[in-house]
């Protein structure tokens, strides 16, 4: 079973959230939460934001008016991590004419010893650094930084313990991210995020389930699961709880709301939860299921563990039992040693399955990984041809399957009001297309049925049904 947090750790925390509250009482203090990277990391940014609220914080965009600058940062590609020191970087200027403006840089990135160190020795502004599994301890290091006036270095090897009770200050209640899971056992040989959030750790289901309530009945009308392989949830619990059952449960909670989940891996989908999926009506008719690449071959460089034929089935199958739904995948292009008859699988598996949406990655090299030690020798500009016929073919598939005639009925959730001159509304479907339509601001919240005007790639337009 997962190991949680003990109490008294959790109690020591909540003194030093009351000691920095004291510090701040006398002033009006800021706080910039900036964040890169994926879902897991937004979710963990609002756990950040929820502690610094508690501790007197007010929340500012503005990272001039800001006395604490937290940046939550991605290792997944070489892109993500060129962003942040970038940005990390420009800062210096702002230090120098604020010098008790704290800066703290936390997440995926520095969890990597190597850029702890990189940090600590050429970005000599930044006074805090803590990794993944010391996020739940930014009350002590934040009075710590404060206090002793010295740069304050955190980053522990251990897995982390599960925090239950950290406050939340969520961007949005009406769509919430909750994590049911942390850290992957998969070891993708390209992929950097076992070495960093470490091995599989579930929540229990009942204090997901009770959050998920609480959420619905304060107005969430999207949740969103979050895991970096939600198919195992679960499988550290040593009770036969499945995500299946999790998914079957979390439906069973009053209220009109959607459910999605990401990232499933196909090694681990199974017939059951599309099943499930099928069974249970509020959640979304939507999945992202990573493929990565079409050639067997390649597949098992990557340690994916399932064969490009097992992936069509599955999807052969989720299309069988739950008509219309919606699939969207990951590629990664390039990958060391791919070669054109590799490529021309993973184009001829975007040509079959006709995937709604894709998310396309050229292979980036990310050091302590298996692949990073394989020969690479494909020049760069092959990759990116490869990468954008990719596109090209993507392009002509999403055309084909997204097309709606006008008069289609859609059922949206309308997220926001917008300005453009498709709707003053912005709404999405459950497979997650944009949808813009005119109505009334009190729809914001709502479920609505709407009659499809136009079709393009991805976005609809749309129009209120009489009914
Ligand atoms: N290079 C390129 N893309 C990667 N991804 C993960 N690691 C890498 C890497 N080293 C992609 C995968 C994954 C998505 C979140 O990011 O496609 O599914
Ligand atoms: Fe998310 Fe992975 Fe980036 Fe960490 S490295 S923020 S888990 S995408």
């Amino acid at each position: 079973m997962a190991k949680l947090l003990p109490k008294e750790e959790t109690d020591r925390q909540n003194e030093f959230i009351e000691r920095v509250f004291e510090i701040n009482a006398a002033y009006e203090k800021y706080a910039f939460v900036d964040t890169y990277g994926c879902q897991q990391n937004e979710s963990d940014s609002e756990v950040i934001r929820g502690m610094l609220t508690q501790m007197g914080y007010a929340m500012t965009d503005d990272e001039k008016s800001a006395d604490v600058i937290i940046i939550n940062s991605c290792a997944v590609r070489e892109h993500a991590e060129h962003r942040v020191l970038g940005n990390i970087g420009a800062l210096v200027h702002l230090k120098r004419s604020k010098p008790d403006m704290i800066i703290g840089v936390c997440g995926c990135m520095v969890q990597q010893k190597h850029m702890a160190e990189k940090i600590k020795a050429s970005f000599h502004h930044v006074d805090m650094v803590f990794g993944v599994h010391a996020l739940y301890r930014l009350p002590e290091i934040l009075y710590r930084a404060i206090t002793e006036g010295r740069r304050i270095f955190e980053v522990t090897e251990s897995e982390g313990a599960i925090a239950e009770s950290l406050p939340v200050l969520r961007k949005s209640v009406m769509k919430s991210w909750v994590p049911v899971m942390y850290g992957c056992n998969n070891f993708c040989s390209y992929c950097i995020v076992p070495y960093v959030r470490g091995r599989e750790r579930s929540r229990e289901p009942g204090a997901i389930v009770s959050e998920i309530e609480g959420l619905v009945k304060n107005g969430c009308r999207d949740v969103t699961l979050l895991g970096q392989n939600v198919n195992s949830y679960g499988k550290d619990l040593n009770n036969d709880y499945d995500f299946s059952r999790l998914l079957s449960d979390i439906n069973a909670v009053p209220g009109e709301f959607t459910i999605r989940f990401m990232t499933s891996h196909p090694k681990d989908a199974s017939k059951k939860l599309f099943d499930t999926m099928a069974e249970c009506k509020k959640v979304a008719r939507h999945i992202h299921l990573p493929f990565q690449s079409g050639s067997n071959r390649i597949l098992r460089a990557m340690n994916r563990s399932y064969t490009i034929e097992h992936y069509i089935n599955l999807i052969e199958y989720a299309r069988s039992v739950i008509p219309g739904i919606s699939v969207t995948s990951d590629i990664i292009v390039g990958f060391p040693g791919e070669t054109e008859e590799d490529f021309s699988g993973t184009l001829n598996t975007v040509k079959t399955v006709k995937f709604n949406q894709l998310f396309t990655f050229i292979y980036s090299k990310r050091s302590g990984t298996p692949a990073a030690e394989m020969p690479d020798n494909e020049p760069r500009e092959v990759k990116l041809e490869r990468f954008n016929r990719l596109l090209a073919l993507q392009d002509e598939v999403s055309r084909e399957i997204n097309f709606l005639p006008p008069g289609t009925e859609i059922r949206v959730l309308v997220e926001s009001e917008q300005n453009t001159k498709f709707g003053n509304l912005a709404a999405r479907t459950q497979g997650n297309r944009p949808v813009h339509f005119f109505g009334n601001t009190s729809l914001v919240g709502c479920f609505v049925s709407l009659k499809v005007t136009d079709s393009s790639k991805w976005a609809m337009t749309g129009e209120l049904t009489n009914g």
